[in-house]
């Protein structure tokens, strides 16, 4: 059975983008079958996979919009084969038009079965991650009671101990969610995703490559 991941924080730069890519780069080269749906008005996810949003015929937004048939018209498939619904520029407008909800990644809430939340290691981590845990209580409560948090991806991190980023209140509360891996920061993952490569296929040996598949292990083990 399909499993359905959301890689969810409404704070930027978090490593949304660059984990959702590395994760279904890395799943589809270790043979699952994997749909990568970019449901971010910046594309950056259907960018970061090398596909070019002018040579696009249809993106997700014109699946949310009704004017395919079929959802299957959308999706296109990369050159190293990955599956994707693209991205466009006036999805989260289309989207609050449907759920009436201006946070524009509430329908990958509603869809999914399990929420990855990565955490940049920098400064007001804890709002950030207050507020995605508030998000996800509020859809289990309303319309997902199914919805589990598969865990809390520290990225860019350095050397100091990631955890100290966050209080001792929100560290001991989610405590069990943190995974025991996190990605580091790397000069390189920026260049790979600019070339439209994740760093896993681009650079496997680079130390945040080597942690994003430790993810990939994860969920192909855990199911
Ligand atoms: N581990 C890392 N080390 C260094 N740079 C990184 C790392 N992860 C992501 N970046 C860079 O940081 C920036 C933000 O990352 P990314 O786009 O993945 O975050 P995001 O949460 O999707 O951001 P947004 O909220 O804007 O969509 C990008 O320029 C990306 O190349
Ligand atoms: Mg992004």
């Amino acid at each position: 059975m399909a499993k359905k991941f959301a890689v969810v924080i409404r704070k930027g730069g978090s490593g949304k983008t660059t984990t959702t890519t590395n994760l279904a780069a890395g799943l589809s080269q270790n043979g699952s079958r994997v749909l990568m749906v970019d449901i971010d008005s910046q594309a950056n996810a259907t960018k970061g996979v090398g596909l070019v949003l002018d040579d696009l015929q249809y993106t997700l937004n014109d699946v949310f919009a009704g004017r395919v048939t079929s959802v299957r018209d959308a999706i296109v498939t990369n050159d190293f084969g990955l599956h994707v619904l693209p991205g466009h520029r006036d999805l989260s407008q289309t989207e609050q038009g449907m759920v009436g909800n201006p946070d524009s990644t509430y329908s990958a809430l509603l869809a999914a079965d399990r929420v990855i939340i990565p955490v940049a290691a920098e400064s007001f981590t804890d709002d950030g991650l207050a507020a995605a845990m508030a998000m996800i209580g509020r859809v289990q409560q309303r319309s997902n009671p199914q919805l589990t948090v598969d865990g809390i991806l520290f990225t860019k991190t350095d050397r100091t101990q990631f955890k100290e980023v966050l209080s001792d209140d929100l560290a001991a509360s989610y405590a069990a969610l943190i995974y025991p891996f996190d990605v580091p920061r790397g000069t390189h993952i920026n260049h790979a995703n600019t070339l439209g490569m994740p760093l896993v296929l681009y650079m496997p040996n680079h130390p945040a490559a080597i942690e994003y598949n430790k993810l990939v292990e994860r969920i192909r083990n855990n199911g």
